[in-house]
């Protein structure tokens, strides 16, 4: 999977039906069923005899998926296999569905496997349409489109671009990890339901000419985890981004800054209305202290002071200690550390004083395979109860997971 660092462990063994129509952006579906399995979900599949001229059978096979349903009498079948997908998955996802199983679906006709499985599942049905623009944006599609959503079918995309045709508008399949992740949505408790979380991610960066700036190596990855940990439980969430931010889902609301001010700017906007913050973003504590609007000449410098530099730096507000001291009975606050000291310990719990926090996260930075854009990471959590836990080296999806848990917990 592209995304690592997003491997949730806790979709193991769930189970996820995928339907396959006939649109060239069936090829795609290959793709799905491994990102899902990656997450050790169980998939299985149907494909319509429309998708088959696209996908065989037998690619699906060959990725381990067990059952692939194609025909509805066919002798491989139970005599019952129409109804299994019921039985067995989760959720129900179509991807790639074309506007004819769109119009079956919207009239609850059952006359292939495929719509006849669709129809007899009670779960939650995610439909990912891909077709020419043309098809997509008929009247009648439309109209259908709507009957499925107000029935609280799930429909993901169509994005807009240039479709195999070579038209261009909307029609072509939302991207995968779209697609992927939505899936995980719709099967995951919402424990975090109704709860607006706010979250600061990446790096900010400091310019001091069009052409340079002082930053650090966040890759914004663990802000992405706990934004999407925090998303999949139901959680209402805003992340505040810095330049180098991670892939995030489309439901998440996303603002882009620059600068620590900026980030700061807009975290303190949002937070009055935020009932939990995390402050994830590696934040500059300190820009030069003039800005030139163009680009300073390597021989200018050297005339002031041969083979020297000489920068002048003043502090940036401190965003999270700012909210700290905002911080309302109602409101939670999750902060990190990034240290080198081997003794994290006193160095959390003066930061969790200092800036009120409910619960610190700390990491040690200056570790090979863990911290600034690894995929996992070595944390420790303490609370303001002083309980604390050292976690082992684990992937950001999973450590997020777990600061969500301690945070509910608080
Ligand atoms: N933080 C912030 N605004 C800043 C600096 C840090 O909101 N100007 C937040 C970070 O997002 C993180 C926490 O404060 O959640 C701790 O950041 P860290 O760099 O570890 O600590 P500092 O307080 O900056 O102290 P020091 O760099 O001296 O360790």
């Amino acid at each position: 999977m592209e995304y690592e660092y997003l491997q949730f462990s806790r979709f193991y063994n769930q189970h996820v039906h995928l339907g396959i129509t006939g649109s060239i952006a069936a090829f795609k579906s290959l793709q799905i069923c491994r990102e899902l399995m990656d997450f050790g979900i169980q998939v299985s599949v149907t494909l319509t005899s429309a998708a088959r001229n696209f996908v065989t059978p037998l690619s699906f096979e060959a990725l381990g998926i067990t059952p692939v349903y194609g025909e509805m009498f066919s002798p491989q079948n139970n005599a019952f296999a129409h109804l299994e997908p019921s039985e067995t998955a989760q959720a129900f996802l179509i991807a790639p569905s074309t506007a004819n199983n769109i119009a079956k679906l919207a009239y609850g006709l059952a006359d292939d496997m495929l719509t006849c499985q669709a129809l007899a599942f009670n779960g939650p049905l995610l439909l990912a349409p891909a077709m020419n623009p043309n098809l997509w944006s008929a009247q009648p599609t439309q109209e259908n489109i709507q009957k499925l959503t107000q029935r609280g079918n799930m429909v993901l995309g169509p994005k807009s671009g240039e479709v195999a045709c070579g038209h261009t508008g909307e029609g072509r399949l939302t991207s995968i990890p779209e697609i992927v992740f939505n899936t995980l949505n719709a099967i995951c408790n919402k424990d975090m339901k109704d709860q607006n979380v706010l979250i600061t991610l990446g790096a900010t960066r400091e310019y001091w000419d069009p052409a340079r700036f002082w930053s650090n190596p966040s890759s914004g990855k663990m802000g992405a985890a706990l934004a999407i940990a925090a998303w999949l439980r139901g959680a209402n969430v805003h992340c505040i981004c810095g330049p180098n931010k991670a892939w995030l889902p489309g439901d998440i609301t996303s603002y882009d800054v620059t600068s620590a001010r900026q980030m700061f700017d807009k975290t303190l906007e949002l937070w009055p209305n935020t009932d939990i913050a995390c402050l994830c973003a590696a934040v500059s504590d300190f820009r030069p202290e003039s800005v030139s609007e163009t680009k300073f000449k390597k021989q200018e410098k050297m005339q002031e002071n041969p083979d020297h530099l000489n920068l002048n730096f003043t502090a940036n507000p401190d965003i999270l200690q700012t909210l700290g001291e905002r911080k309302t009975n109602s409101q939670k606050l999750v902060g990190f550390a990034a240290e080198t000291d081997d003794d994290l310990f006193p160095e959390m719990k003066s930061k969790l004083h200092k800036k009120n926090l409910n619960l610190i996260v700390s990491n040690k930075i200056n570790q090979s395979g863990t911290g600034f854009g690894s995929d996992n990471n070595e944390v420790n959590l303490l609370d303001d109860k002083s309980n604390h836990q050292q976690l082992p080296t684990l992937n950001k999806a999973d450590i997020a997971w777990k600061i969500w848990d301690w945070t509910l917990k608080i």
